[in-house]
């Protein structure tokens, strides 16, 4: 490398510029695609020849640095705990609530893979704890990570370490093994660690599934050494080679490598026999010692869970049997209003706490207006009609994590003069008037980003996980920055230009205000700074768009690829248009989502505020899936007709896998059709737009099987 002080300027930007695509080309591979492209020593080497440059010649720094890789965080944070990307995604679990939705889930396994007769499946305890991934290499333990968003997890192999159900060291284990399980900890371990908590003025856990979380993530391993946590296994991530050719087979050699794996689990021979042992396993689970909130099912055979394969974040090929909620009856104090991010009205009881499933509950969902009526949207009759009063004794009904729900009121228990709940005409927050649209159940503010709740929310929503997920910018601090006279941030472009003006503010800085300091604020304006390059499926997602979460951001960012293409198409999209029928053409985008893209796109005040976050940022184009290797990677592809060798979701579930677009109709946009006997008009349209149409075999023999 060339002396930076023998350098004239116009050669160091020249440099600069280079080494700055070659840093983010680097940071796109490492973050998003998961497949680095250089060594980390390259990377740091990089780094550091870019910060020479900038100390030498300031003009750079000055004009550029917001663009600069130097000013973004590494990949490890250097607080708390360090990030480990999974080889192998950590799903999570469909769910089941009653015996007819695991009958429906057998019947769907079996309609997928095309099978009539019988499937097996293992049932086994859905252990309530956290789940956690280690990896052996050449029979040591490596790396422990918590699941994290599924994606990335946090590093805890040296608390991991402390556990004694983990062992160090496997014996005839594959080279590589990642062991999944669960976490958790046993109902008198949790006694004994709150009497301790409170004989030491400490504070008690609320159940033990947070007190294992809780001792899991501590920063000092020695804390979680003296926290008597426990680990079943009951899954596996990458593997050098199979464990077996069953569930059963393969938790039975995890269980000879030395994990406990969980003595309940039994292979059913069908939704029969799974039943049975779901009211065996709940009739057992006020003894069993430790927290269990359901029965997991899985297929046994490997090969069929290989061919069923994942929808976006759960398995196809298992589902967790939920137990049934818990029940409390209390008062009901008040109802409040919330408006959420799309304007949505929601009650929220205000309840006299009491305590359903050992938590603790003083707030609970009421729904929709039509709910605290006593209907359903379509006006028919619930619970009898009987509305719900401020006053009322109401039944309080817990399932799992999800929010608490009021079921049910106690009619003879009614307050005398008590009056029905009118619901709000317009916004509590900024008392725009709030409509319910047609068909809709929800009444909504239509204040827009003028209404106040509704801006915060958007910006809670923008810097939420699947969206900019920006470290030290959660929801509390965005409240905070929301109402801040000096330094307010009312819209999500606001975000980054945070650091310009607290530099240019004279007074209250940020670094002197409460809770902030030196260090924490320089992390923060870092932690933006390094979100300013940013996926195209990101953004679109964090734009909070109605109907668009982050399954159909990824359809639409790997259909139109870069942002002026899908800017461009949106704008001009119209029902009748040839946007429209693009954009409605995508798999998973109906008119509804089409029409509500649309709707913002084409809404004067919020394009602007979009434009002007777009104009902050450095959006990275996304490839259409599997782009790589695949002969039918970015193509459109359409089935039509009978399939012999797999029903229709298979086949599109396996092209989808391979990274081609399947479409429901024929269009000029079609690569490929695939027509099984009994094909009809798609066929007649192929010819006519002279798509290629190829049969079964010949579709399976392209993409190698
Ligand atoms: S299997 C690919 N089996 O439940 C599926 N999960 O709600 C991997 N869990 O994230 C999960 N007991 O943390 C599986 N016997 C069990 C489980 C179990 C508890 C947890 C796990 C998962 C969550 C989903």
């Amino acid at each position: 490398m060339r002396p930076v002080s023998g350098m004239s300027e116009p050669e160091a930007v020249a440099e600069w510029a280079e080494l700055v695509q070659k840093v983010l080309d680097a940071n796109v591979a490492y973050h998003r695609d998961d497949a680095p492209l250089i060594s980390d020593a390259d990377y740091d080497r990089m780094k550091g020849r870019l910060a020479e440059l900038e100390a030498a010649f300031p003009g750079i720094a000055r004009a550029m640095t917001s663009k600069s890789p130097t000013a973004m965080v590494g990949a490890a944070p250097a607080e708390g705990f360090g990030k480990v990307t999974h080889r192998v995604r950590m799903l999570s679990l469909e769910n089941a609530f009653s015996d007819e939705e695991v009958t429906e889930f057998d019947e769907r396994v079996r309609k997928f893979l095309g099978i009539n007769g019988a499937i097996a499946y293992t049932a086994e305890p859905k252990i309530d704890g956290l789940s956690l991934s280690l990896r052996y290499e050449a029979g040591k333990l490596v790396q422990a990570a918590t699941r994290g968003d599924g994606e990335v997890g946090e590093n805890v192999t040296e608390n991991a370490r402390t556990i004694a159900d983990i062992p160090q060291h496997l014996t005839n284990a594959p080279d590589v093994l990642e062991v999944r399980g669960e976490v958790y900890m046993s109902h008198a371990d949790f006694a004994a660690l709150n009497a301790r908590q409170a004989a030491a003025g400490d504070k008690a856990f609320a159940n033990p599934r947070n007190a294992a979380a809780g001792s899991l993530r501590q920063l000092d391993a020695g804390i979680t050494a003296g926290r008597p946590l426990r680990f079943f296994a009951y899954a596996w991530g990458e593997v050098s080679q199979p464990l077996a050719v069953t569930q059963t087979a393969a938790i039975a050699r995890l269980n000879s490598l030395g994990f406990q794996t969980n003595p309940l689990t039994v292979l059913c021979d069908g939704p029969e026999a799974m039943l049975k042992q779901y009211r065996l396993i709940e009739s057992q689970r006020a003894t069993l010692g430790y927290d269990i909130d359901g029965v997991v099912y899985k297929v046994d055979d490997l090969a069929l869970q290989a061919r069923l394969g994942f929808r976006s974040s759960t398995p196809r090929w298992a589902i967790a049997h939920k137990f049934p909620a818990e029940l409390a009856w209390t008062e009901l104090l008040g109802i409040d209003i919330q408006v959420g991010r799309t304007g949505a009205l929601s009650p929220v009881a205000r309840l006299k706490p009491v305590t359903v499933g050992g938590v603790v509950v003083s707030n609970a969902t009421l729904h929709n207006e039509d709910y605290i009526a006593g209907r359903d949207s379509r006006g028919n009759p619930i619970r009898d009609s009987k509305d719900i009063r401020v006053g009322d004794w109401v039944q309080v009904y817990r399932a799992g994590d999800v929010i608490p729900k009021v079921a049910d009121v106690d009619l003879s228990r009614r307050k005398e003069g008590s009056q029905p709940y009118v619901f709000p005409q317009v916004c509590p927050e900024c008392g725009s008037p709030a409509h319910r649209e047609e068909g809709d159940s929800v009444r909504r503010c239509t204040g827009g980003l003028i209404c106040p709740a509704q801006a915060v929310e958007r910006l809670k929503h923008f810097v939420s996980r699947g969206a900019f997920d920006i470290e030290g910018l959660g929801a509390k601090q965005v409240e905070m920055f929301f109402r801040d006279a000096s330094l307010p941030v009312k819209t999500p472009a606001e975000i980054f230009t945070l650091a310009e003006r607290d530099a240019a503010n004279p007074l209250q800085k940020l670094k002197n205000r409460d809770g902030f300091g030196e260090v924490s604020a320089a992390k923060l304006f870092a932690a933006i700074e390094a979100k300013r390059v940013i996926p195209l499926d990101r953004l679109i997602f964090s734009l909070g768009i109605r109907h668009v979460g982050e399954v159909a951001a990824g359809l639409l960012a790997r259909h139109y690829g870069t942002w002026a293409g899908f800017e461009a198409a949106i704008t001009h999209a119209s029902p009748g248009s040839p946007e429209w029928a693009e954009l409605t053409a995508i798999d998973g985008v109906g008119a509804v989502m089409a029409q509500s893209l649309a709707d913002a796109f084409q809404n004067p005040a919020e394009r602007a505020a979009m434009d002007a976050l777009v104009a902050q940022l450095d959006v990275q184009p996304v490839a259409a899936r599997g782009a790589v290797d695949s002969p039918v990677a970015g193509k459109t592809v359409v089935f039509t007709g009978t399939l012999e060798k797999m029903t229709r979701a298979e086949a599109k579930a396996r092209a989808e896998a391979l990274g081609a677009k399947v479409a429901g109709s024929v269009s000029a946009k079609t690569d490929l059709l695939i027509a099984g006997p009994g094909a009809g008009s798609k066929a007649k349209d192929a010819a006519r737009l002279g798509v290629e149409t190829i049969d079964e075999d010949t579709w399976l023999r392209l993409i190698g099987g």
